[in-house]
């Protein structure tokens, strides 16, 4: 009977044994685990450090490429595209413009009665989303698609207010996407971006695509301006503050426009415009360099995108990738290191699941248990019951991701500044204003604090004293009806 008793003893305390064996075992493989977790996202932090060194690097050979791209069409990756806008809103402009604004998922159509130095007057606009399959579609059915929704907008419009008698109805276009103009309203569309795949438009004059549709509807409408949304947010900040001198998206893409010297411009032949001066598309979305801290995720989100080996300053930096990029790493976190359990969470393995709003949410996330993070783990990801230590790792991602897109925005607006020498103070106190707009820029502070303070240290304090950033919300659709006015017949 002892006997047994004493076998039993042992038998007990040799499970024992083993079960705490088991579960050291499982505690040094979730401690490795997660040392491996950590250690993927110090090598990412790393790999996307941006040190002031680094930054101006990047704005240098952002000038560099400026200069490059508009010697000779084709000199740059960057388009520095030639706008024809050689004069930008004066505060003058009178009478009842059209806006369309094409550049996303969303366009817009707005009405604006300018009344001279009265300003605006009277400001409608409607905005509608554009279906996912007319972003792959053809030409006529979006085109289509949008002369239906102007047509409609336009017909309630004027039951409130009538053109005067035998006055054409004009509309300023913005249309986001690159663009060879060959005159102010008229100009060809070099490829798509965001997402847009539209092969028979491309190479075709976007302005008769939209007038042919208008035919169409039967809506008489003269296309008076064709402007990409960075000409019209600068031409709608100028309209309001005559040092704006710089329009910068920061939304869906990126992109920038400035205003050049027009004898500094050697790739145009035309005659010199009278203000001496010419905006310029700058296309910078498309820039690269050696300098960009670009990892395994961006080349692998470069390649499975829709346009592989393009825009990559836009990849690093605009709304469409962030989520998208903090996504990947995620995704090998949890396939590599057990991030979020033995599984890999299913929803985790869907391109562009995560948007980049989501990862600002995370990210900005104040509470002490990062319930945010919770919950759009939860809803957005399908990934419950993650501790806080996890939440917090996700946040210390969201903040790596976002701190190297702005800090290269930044970059690149100190690349133009110095390209327009107004890098350093200048004479009398004059002021460098940057009108700015997208939903990057205006609902990611965490992105814009840090795009305005790393501008800042890049400039030195004396000259960033004399640097505004201005938010010009929705300027490109209003730019672009004041550009309408100004170019009406
Ligand atoms: C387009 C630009 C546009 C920018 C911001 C980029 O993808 O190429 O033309 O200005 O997005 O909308």
């Amino acid at each position: 009977m002892r006997k047994v008793v004493v076998g039993a003893a042992v038998v007990g305390g040799a499970a024992v044994v083993g079960v705490a064996a088991v579960v050291v075992r499982q505690r040094m493989k979730s401690c490795g685990k997660w040392a491996r977790a950590m250690a993927l996202v110090k090598e990412f932090e790393e790999k996307c450090a941006t040190p002031e060194a680094k930054l101006k690097q990047v704005a240098d050979a952002m000038t560099v490429e400026m200069h490059a791209g508009l010697a000779s069409e084709g000199g740059s990756k960057l388009k520095m595209l030639i706008t024809f806008v050689d004069h930008l809103p004066t505060g003058d402009e009178d009478g009842v413009f059209y806006a369309l604004d094409l550049g996303g998922t969303n366009f817009r159509v707005l009405q604006l009665q300018l009344g001279g130095r009265g300003g605006v007057v009277n400001q409608k606009f409607t905005e509608v989303s554009i279906p996912p399959a007319l972003m792959r579609g053809t030409s006529d059915e979006l085109f289509d698609y949008i002369a239906e929704k102007l047509a409609n907008f336009a017909a309630e419009e004027e039951q409130m207010f009538h053109q005067p008698p035998g006055k054409q109805r004009e509309l300023g276009f913005t249309f986001s996407f690159p663009v060879m103009q060959t005159s102010i309203n008229s100009g060809t569309l070099i490829r798509w971006t965001k997402g847009f795949a539209i092969h028979d438009a491309v190479g075709q004059d976007v302005v008769a695509e939209l007038t042919k549709a208008l035919k169409r509807r039967g809506v008489e409408m003269r296309v008076a301006a064709l402007v990409n949304d960075t000409i019209g947010t600068l031409a709608g900040g100028r309209y309001t503050n005559k040092d704006v001198y710089l329009g910068v998206i920061l939304g869906t893409g990126t992109n920038a426009a400035y205003v050049e010297r027009a004898q500094a411009i050697p790739k145009w032949h035309g005659s010199l415009p009278k203000s001496g001066e010419m905006v310029i598309n700058m296309e910078w979305g498309n820039f690269r360099s050696s300098h960009l801290p670009i990892t395994e995720y961006d080349h692998a989100l470069d390649v499975g995108s829709v346009n592989p080996g393009e825009q990559i300053f836009e990849k690093l930096t605009s709304g469409m990738y962030l989520g998208e990029v903090l996504r990947r790493v995620l995704l090998r976190m949890a396939a590599e290191a057990s991030f979020f359990g033995v599984e890999v969470p299913p929803k985790l393995k869907v391109p562009f699941v995560l948007s980049t709003p989501d990862m600002s949410a995370m990210h900005q996330d104040t509470s002490s248990d990062l319930r945010e993070v919770d919950n759009k783990l939860k809803t957005v990801l399908e990934i419950s019951n993650t501790s806080l230590k996890t939440r917090r790792v996700v946040v210390e991602l969201c903040n790596i991701v976002a701190t190297r897109g702005a800090r290269l925005a930044a970059a690149g607006i100190l690349g133009i500044l110095k390209k327009m020498g107004r890098d350093t103070p200048q004479e009398g106190d004059g002021k460098t204003a940057i009108a700015v707009d997208g939903g990057l820029y205006e609902h990611y502070t965490e992105y814009r604090k840090c795009l305005e303070n790393t501008l800042g240290q890049l400039l030195g304090d004396k000259t960033a004293s004399s640097i505004v950033f201005e938010h010009s919300r929705d300027g490109s659709g209003i730019g672009a009806a004041l550009l309408a006015a100004s170019n009406s017949l």
